[in-house]
Formats: structure tokens, C-alpha cells, sequence
């Protein structure tokens, strides 16, 4: 990948995005459940531009969404409604009614109150809604707390003696449709263990619910497989694929699981350039253009994201400094205490593995215009959203003349 051209033409801040690197990844995972019907749907939450949506639509992907914007978005990339998911903790009746209306495959319930709403909403209708329940299993996936989602002690999902009650009421209801069901443990697992526990347990809800006529056809494993950022040891897609399946025996379900940033965040790159250094005391500052609200994991979730600084000074000198961004925030920082070669200003710094949860999490924060997003796809290069101005930013804002 040639940063030096890319952040000629189209500057920087800029992520990058490998659509070739996405595809790898999709096949990878489509080809590990082969032998069986699956869907994979790509989780639009960890990358929601249109382009990136559509080239995975273009593959055959569905869309787990969390909002009926995201639903919408996933809709105009050209993804087929039939392999469409929408979840989240709290629907707005508005959003519920809309995704009952654009028929998509179902939507993924997350608590009883929420269900009594959808079947109220779907009567009001006249239309039955499909669903799926979120089950959780009360399972520790072993990663960062805040991306853990599989235990009690989580907001998501209804225990499995809830999820019961809530099928039989389904089941009972002429408005809604039970066809699904759903775990998600948590995001960047590196175990596979706690995936086979909870699809196990899940599973056997699966044959219970068989027991009393509800026929479960479509099987959500959920997302978060985990990537390397540094050294990690990865799950491979074929093991992942066998775990799910070794619990599934007698299950006539189609799999379907919801990765986003095993899709997308190693082929996802930060560019940012430097603009200048500073020491403050014995500390060494490398100030670049990019910041927290551009790429916010550092801050947030004190994220490892390897950096290369691509350096113009001649035999430079390295030693230990902080990348941090122009936000005025102590909190807006890349790396912390790394070995950095001396820079100019105008040196690119490219940050690793930003594809997922990188522009997706960004913001205006200090009225920053949000950067611009590139693909690059068979060596070529193509805009895929401009770099937003100040205009912009200030558009829905409409009170200040008067
Ligand atoms: N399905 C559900 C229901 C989810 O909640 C998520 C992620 C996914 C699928 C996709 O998970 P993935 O395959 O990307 O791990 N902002 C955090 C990650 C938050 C994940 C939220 N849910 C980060 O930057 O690490």
C-alpha cells in the first residue's frame, strides 16, 4: 500500500480501507460452515459506510443491525432483506415498526417488555413480525469487560428461563413469528471454549423449544471473533465453524453468524500526519492531525493499535515518546511511551487494524470535520466518503441567526 501517494491525494486524516483483505476474510469464514446453510451478516456496526456495506453485500453477506439506520443503510448497499437482523438492547417503537414494514428476515428481541411491544405494534398492523430471542448464557468470554455481553451481569439478552416463557407467548401470538434465536458473548474472543459452551447451552434450548412445536430455524452465533493487534492467538475459522457445529447434532438450523471486525479491522488503516514535536519535561510528544475523536479505542478501551512512522529524517535518532492528536483532551493519545524515530512535520504516521470500530465510533469533538474514507480494491484507489467541512458540521444547526 503506497501511504506516501494515497496521503497526496486525498490527505489526511484518511482511513484506508482493503476491500481485497475484507473479501479474504468473508470467504474464509463462508467456506468454514460449509456443508451447511449459513448466513454470514456482516455486523454494520464496526464499519457502516455504504461502499464497504454493498462490497459485502456483492459476496452474498447479510446485515446485523442495531438501529433502523443501520437497517436502512444496509438496505440502500443492496443487502437482501431476507438476511437482515436487527438488534439492540432498547428499540424505539417507531424503529420496530419500520423494520416490520421492510420485512426483513426478523428482528432479535432482547427482553419480555420488548416483546409485548412488538406484538402489540405488529397487531396494530396487522402484520406478523418475525423474531428471534437473544438468549444469555451466562458465560464469560474472557475479554475487555466493556465489549463482554454474555453474562447476567451484562445488559443484553433474557436468561433461558425467560427466553422460554417468551417463545411459548410467541408461539401463542398470531403477530409474531418465532424463527430465531440469539447469543453473543462479547467482541475480540481468543477463546473458542466459551463459544462452544454457550452455543451448547443455547443448543439445548434449541431441542427443548422443539419439544413443545416451536421450530427454530435460524441459529445466531452471534459476532466477535477476535483479530491480532499485537500478538494475539487468534481462533481459526475452521475450528470456530466445528465448535458450533459439534453442538448442533439433530438441528435442522441455518447457522448464522455476525463478525464485523473479523471482517474488517486488519484491512482497515489510520493515516495521520505529523505536525510537530514537543517535550514537556523529559517527556517526548509527537503531535499528529489525527485524534481520539477520528480513532477513539486508545482512549477508550486503552486499545493496542501497532503504528508505523514513516519517517523523512535521515538515520534518526529513536527514542520513547506519546502520539497523541490536538484534542484538548489528556485522554487523546494513539500510543504512549513508544520508540518513535525523530519526525518532521509532514511525516505520515499509519495506524494498524483501524477498520473496524475506527470511523464508526468517531465524532465532531472540538469541531473536528470527520476524515475522509478511501478503498482500495484490486490497486486501485476510489473515494468512498469525502472529508466533511465545516459547513457540514454546522448544518443542522438552525437557531443561531435570529
Ligand atoms: N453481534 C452483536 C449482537 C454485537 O453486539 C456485536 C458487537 C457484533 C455482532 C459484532 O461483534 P464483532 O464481530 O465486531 O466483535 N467498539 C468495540 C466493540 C463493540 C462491539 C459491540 N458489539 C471495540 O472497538 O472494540
Amino acid at each position: 500500500m503506497n501511504f506516501k501517494d494515497l496521503a497526496k491525494k486525498y490527505n489526511t486524516p484518511l482511513y484506508i480501507y482493503d476491500l481485497n483483505h475484507f473479501s479474504n476474510q468473508y470467504n474464509n469464514l463462508k467456506n468454514a460452515f460449509k456443508g451447511r446453510k449459513s448466513i454470514i451478516a456482516y455486523a454494520v456496526k464496526a464499519n457502516s459506510n455504504l461502499s464497504v456495506i454493498k462490497h459485502f453485500a456483492s459476496l452474498g453477506s447479510g446485515a446485523d443491525c442495531v438501529s433502523i439506520g443501520e437497517v436502512k443503510r444496509a438496505l440502500l448497499a443492496g443487502v437482501d432483506k431476507y438476511k437482515i437482523i436487527f438488534s439492540g438492547v432498547g428499540k424505539r417503537d417507531d424503529e420496530i415498526k419500520e423494520a416490520i414494514e421492510k420485512d426483513i428476515l426478523m428482528i432479535n428481541v432482547e427482553s419480555e417488555a420488548e416483546l409485548a411491544i412488538i406484538h402489540n405494534i405488529a397487531k396494530n398492523m396487522g402484520k406478523t413480525a418475525r423474531i428471534s430471542i437473544r438468549v444469555n448464557p451466562n458465560i464469560d468470554p474472557k475479554t475487555h469487560p466493556y465489549i463482554s455481553t454474555g453474562l447476567h451481569e451484562n445488559k443484553f439478552g433474557v436468561d433461558i428461563e425467560t427466553a422460554k416463557k417468551m417463545y411459548i407467548f410467541a408461539k401463542k401470538s398470531e403477530f409474531l413469528n418465532p424463527v430465531g434465536i440469539h447469543f453473543h458473548i462479547g467482541s475480540q474472543l481468543t477463546e473458542l471454549e466459551p463459544i462452544k459452551e454457550a452455543s451448547a447451552i443455547v443448543a439445548d434450548l434449541v431441542r427443548s423449544l422443539k419439544a413443545i412445536n416451536v421450530d427454530i430455524k435460524f441459529f445466531d452465533v452471534g459476532g466477535g471473533l477476535g483479530i491480532r493487534y499485537k500478538d494475539e492467538e487468534l481462533i481459526e475459522p475452521y475450528d470456530y465453524a466445528q465448535a458450533i457445529l459439534s453442538t448442533l447434532s439433530g438441528l435442522d438450523v441455518t447457522i448464522i453468524c455476525e463478525p464485523g471486525r473479523f471482517l474488517v479491522g486488519n484491512g482497515g488503516y489510520f493515516l495521520t500526519k505529523v505536525l510537530y514535536e514537543k517535550i514537556n519535561g523529559d517527556k517526548r510528544f509527537v503531535i499528529v492531525d489525527g485524534a481520539m475523536n477520528d480513532l477513539i479505542r486508545p482512549s477508550l478501551y486503552d486499545a493496542y493499535h501497532k503504528i508505523e512512522i514513516l519517517t523523512s529524517v535521515q538515520n534518526p535518532k529513536i527514542s520513547k515518546a506519546n502520539i497523541v492528536g490536538p484534542v484538548c483532551e489528556s485522554g487523546d493519545f494513539f500510543a504512549k511511551n513508544i520508540d518513535v524515530p525523530e519526525t518532521k512535520a509532514g511525516d505520515l504516521v499509519v495506524i494498524y487494524s483501524a477498520g473496524a470500530y475506527g470511523f464508526t465510533m468517531s465524532s465532531n469533538y472540538n469541531t473536528r470535520p470527520r476524515a475522509a474514507e478511501v478503498a482500495i480494491e484490486n490497486g486501485k484507489d476510489r473515494l468512498i466518503r469525502r472529508r466533511e467541512t465545516f459547513e457540514d458540521l454546522i448544518e443542522c444547526e438552525i437557531d443561531y441567526m435570529v
